[in-house]
């Protein structure tokens, strides 16, 4: 079985370091998301930006991805927690491209205020097939230590 992940990070790298660790566990091909814009400003200038992006449901740019998810049969996708949902780029990528008849794993990282990041996920997966959602929690003043 081809599995991909595809995740986002934005803060201290949480998402990619659990990324990374699925993908040596998996031997499974890998790659990051990245929004067209870079976010500006300090850490909470971001959450605060965050917050808004969240509440209009704002979708980046993101860059086009280089691997071709019709050459996987499951995809691993990963997502830091933003005011209780996914990050935008992450609702960017799921309106993006599709993943119908994929098998389907959903993570997120967060900072002890999980919301509801994995159903909202899962309801934008149109058509996969979701297996074995998972929440991980690091420090909850946004670093980088799992609890
Ligand atoms: C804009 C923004 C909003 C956040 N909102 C939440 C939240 O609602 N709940 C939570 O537990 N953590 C929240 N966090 C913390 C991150 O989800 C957490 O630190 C995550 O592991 C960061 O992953 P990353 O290092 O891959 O970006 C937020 C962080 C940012 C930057």
């Amino acid at each position: 079985m081809k599995t991909l992940i595809l995740y986002y990070t934005y803060s201290q790298g949480n998402t990619e370091k659990i990324a990374n660790e699925l993908k040596q566990a998996l031997n499974a091909d890998i790659e990051k998301i990245e929004t067209e814009e870079q976010y500006k400003g300090s850490y909470d200038e971001v959450v605060e930006q965050g917050k808004r992006e969240v509440e209009d449901q704002y979708q980046p740019s993101i860059k086009s991805l280089n691997k071709n998810i019709a050459d996987y049969d499951r995809i691993i996708i990963g997502t830091p927690t933003w005011w209780y949902t996914m990050a935008p780029a992450i609702r960017t990528l799921l309106n993006e491209y599709s993943f119908e008849d994929k098998d389907v794993i959903l993570f997120q990282t967060h900072a002890g205020w999980s919301g509801h990041t994995l159903i909202d996920l899962e309801k934008l997966c149109r058509g996969a097939k979701v297996l074995n959602s998972k929440a991980i929690q690091f420090d909850s003043d946004g670093g980088s230590d799992t609890t």
